[in-house]
């Protein structure tokens, strides 16, 4: 850490000595135009971070921290497609994927933006021919439903925002998303899907994934199996797996060894982190879910908030002020989780998308330069739509007395108009707001007390659209990168998963085959598979 960054630091440390006793109550006593001064708008998206405690003092403070960590030189290295993921020595360009105009961007010498176009015209013909019906299966039939096999970031984004978007969704079209290796996940589905008219997709970037890997085989079996059943069978499998198994990866090599037919192949590139891939072919069950014109919106809404993430000054950047704002919950209040309630059915999934952006990135504590950090990163998410959310674990906090700030969404105009419906939804949600930064500290008896001063944000979005949800989700990502730079921490790479994938491999033929372990562990471990193999044999 360089001396100037230690020392910004060390000056927030000092103010928060004096701001932690600062009351929401008296902030907003005291300056009657604190929403407006604590809040910003960018292309109808508003974020309205009064009610965290900040003050003009802390933000200060904060945009200092935030020179010192010299973030805008980070982010011009990122857009400039640096190799800024050193431990896997990698660019991070999810951005160019929304990118419009003609410009090109050069990685290595070679301009990426050809290849992204190529591959978003394949998209486009491809979903166009499966929702017209115009793409058949082995039978003949057109395309009835779609199985997006992969987990992570093969799954999440796609899966949150094919929900959220369903009322633009097709109309006859099924997505479905199956991510566990767990067959409940998988068999329950089968049961219901008709081999002649089902599509799989296998999105897996790397197409190593153990449950990927797992589903896919499954799947394919399941496929072979259906239409092998008949005198025609081997030119009707030939025809189900050419038709009906499609691979989304960055490793075609290994695609094409699994048994997927070339052109069945939409490739990325491996600068498009997992947790970042939403925006790549990845998002083809998404796009067959809503069609291209509407995935476009998406990028272009993303694509809208890169450029003011670029360009737009610091303290009306929404990203940053995004991250100082979670940045001084967490590594100076001391924070160490948020929640994130979109107060949307539709958004429902929005929490776990943001549990792998967030914690996957910055879930580290060893900096770039190899040395542990000084102080606690990334918090941890949890959350869930509200308004059920209040009525199951708000209870903690508005009188747990820990701190837990707090991420609102909120949808002016529903997809779903029922009469008096959203507008019970919109008072629930500015009601919990206010109830959390006010609260009732004076109230009689004492368990009625509500000490109030539980920080939050909340953004507000005109509709549930593809242009305002792709501006929210790259305000996220533009977040969780300036938080990466001021915690100093590498946010494109996730070494941290890799030792319980590999313990699993070990551990699996004693558990398949009842075979010793091939290597000593842990009592704990022996005990529980010794414990399994009992159950299985009937002993116990
Ligand atoms: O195990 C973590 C992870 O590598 C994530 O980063 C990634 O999104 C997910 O697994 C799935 O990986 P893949 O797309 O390569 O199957």
């Amino acid at each position: 850490m360089t001396p100037t960054l230690a020392a910004a630091w060390k000056d927030l440390d000092d103010l928060a000595r004096t701001e932690r006793g600062l009351s929401l109550r008296e902030l907003f006593a005291n300056d009657t135009a604190r929403f407006s001064r604590f809040s910003c708008r960018v292309g109808g998206l508003l974020f309205d971070y009064s009610k965290q405690r900040i003050s003009e003092a802390s933000l200060a403070h904060l945009l200092r921290l935030a020179e010192a960590a010299e973030v805008s030189d980070w982010r011009e290295r990122l857009f400039a497609g640096e190799a800024i993921n050193t431990s896997e020595d990698r660019a991070a360009l999810h951005f160019a994927l929304r990118r419009r105009g003609v410009e090109p961007l050069f990685v290595r010498g070679v301009d990426v933006m050809p290849e992204i176009r190529a591959t978003q015209t394949r998209l486009r013909e491809f979903s166009d021919a499966v929702r017209s019906g115009r793409w058949r299966g082995y039978s003949g039939e057109p395309i009835r439903a779609i199985v997006n096999l992969g987990i992570g970031g093969s799954d999440l984004g796609p899966r949150m925002l094919t929900t959220a978007l369903r009322a633009i969704g097709h109309p006859t079209l099924a997505v479905h998303y199956v991510a566990n290796v767990d067959s409940a996940d998988l068999a329950p589905l089968l049961e219901t899907l008709d081999p002649r008219t089902t599509l799989f997709i296998v999105a897996s970037k790397t197409f190593t994934t153990l449950e990927t890997l797992t589903n896919a085989v499954t799947a394919r079996e399941w496929l072979i199996a259906n239409a092998g059943d008949s005198s025609d069978g081997p030119e009707r499998t030939a025809q189900a797996l050419a038709r009906q198994f499609v691979a989304v990866t960055a490793r075609s090599d290994t695609a094409i060894s699994f048994g997927i037919a070339p052109d069945m192949i939409f490739p990325f590139s491996d600068w498009v982190g997992g947790r970042f891939s939403l925006w790549s072919s990845i998002g083809l069950p998404l796009v067959l879910a809503i069609g291209m014109d509407a995935f476009e919106q998406l990028l272009a809404g993303a694509a809208a908030m890169d450029k003011h993430f670029r360009t737009a000054p610091a303290r009306e950047n929404l990203p940053l002020l995004m991250a100082l704002v979670g940045v001084w919950n967490s590594s100076v209040l001391g924070a160490s989780a948020y929640a994130v309630v979109p107060y949307s059915q539709s958004l429902a999934l929005l929490p776990d998308y943001l549990q792998q952006l967030e914690m996957e990135s910055n879930g580290k504590s060893i900096g770039r330069d190899g040395q542990p950090l000084q102080r606690p990163a990334a918090p941890a998410i949890f959350g869930g739509a509200g308004t059920n959310a209040q009525h199951a674990w708000f209870q903690l906090l508005h009188q747990g007395g820990r701190l837990l700030p707090v991420d609102f969404v909120a949808i002016v105009e529903s997809d779903y108009p029922l009469p008096g419906h959203h507008e019970r939804l919109l008072a629930s949600c500015f009601a919990q707001s206010e109830a959390l930064a006010f609260g009732e500290p004076e109230a009689d008896p004492a368990y009625r007390r509500c000490p109030g001063n539980q920080p939050s944000s909340t953004f507000v979005l005109p509709r549930l659209d593809p242009y305002h949800l792709g501006a929210l989700l790259a305000a996220y990502e533009h977040k969780t990168f300036v938080q990466g730079v001021l915690w100093g921490i590498n946010s494109f790479d996730q070494w941290g998963v890799e030792l319980g994938k590999h313990l699993a491999q070990r551990l699996l033929p004693a558990i398949e085959s009842n075979t010793p372990l091939a290597t000593r562990c842990d009592t704990s471990t022996a005990g529980l598979i010794a414990h399994c193999r009992a159950v299985r044999e009937r002993h116990l």
